[in-house]
């Protein structure tokens, strides 16, 4: 084991490593409002993107809008209860308690990419044409780290959820959202209603490291 030159980068990787999936949250919050929205607002300037090409568009629900949302997905799958889609045995012992769970929390942070903004620099770099969908997404999903790991940072617990596109036509009622704006993840926040977590195993390090000219 060797010590890093900056303190901040053993505090960076102790908040890595702290971050976990937690479902089981109340609909409380650790801190005001406005830090919630200082860590998405942040994500979004400063995660980097392909080319600079900004991709990220983000919505964060709190509070009643939050449980609009969960509301608007369980009232999505009872529906497809209805229509025979889904085995109804399935929704009361496993969607509904899940969705519940999710509404029970105290925000939602929507992660979309506007995969439309990328035609004009599609057009200018036709080489990579094909590379700048799957980059967005990849900018993205740092994006919905960074917030994972700050909030779990600032005491809330979160978890990463991915009901596009069932949701879709709702969220962009809902909320007035852009139909550029397609839908990736859904980040469920809330206090941990228990620290008590799965215990967590990992892959031997060998099979998927190497290094060399150390
Ligand atoms: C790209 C990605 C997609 C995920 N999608 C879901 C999901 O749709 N639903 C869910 O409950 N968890 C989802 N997870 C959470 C993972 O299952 C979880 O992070 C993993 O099992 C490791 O557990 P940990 O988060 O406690 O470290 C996702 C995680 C990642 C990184």
């Amino acid at each position: 084991m060797s010590s890093f030159k900056n303190p901040a980068t053993a505090t960076l990787f102790d908040l890595a490593k702290a971050r976990r999936t937690y479902y089981a949250l109340t609909p409380e919050s650790p801190v005001p409002d406005s830090v919630i929205e200082t860590i998405v607002k942040d994500a979004v300037l400063h995660v980097p993107s392909s080319f600079n090409t900004q991709t990220t568009r983000v919505v964060l629900l709190l509070k009643k809008e939050h449980q609009k949302l969960w509301d608007a997905a369980l009232q999505i799958m009872e529906g497809l209860v209805a229509s025979g889609t889904i085995p109804k045995e399935m929704f009361e012992n496993n969607t509904k308690p899940k969705l519940e769970g999710f509404r029970n929390g105290y925000g939602t942070v929507l992660f979309f990419v506007d995969y439309e903004s990328l035609d004009p620099i599609k057009k200018q770099f036709a080489l990579y044409a094909d590379k700048f969908d799957p980059f967005a997404l990849e900018s993205n999903a740092m994006s919905q780290y960074l917030v994972w790991t700050a909030l779990e940072a600032e005491g809330f617990g979160a978890n990463l959820q991915h009901y596009s596109p069932l949701i879709d036509i709702k969220v962009q009622e809902n909320w007035n959202v852009p139909a550029s704006w397609k839908l990736d993840a859904q980040l469920v926040f809330g206090t941990p209603a228990s620290k008590d977590l799965p215990e967590k195993t990992f892959q031997p390090l060998e099979e998927r490291y190497k290094v060399f000219g150390n």
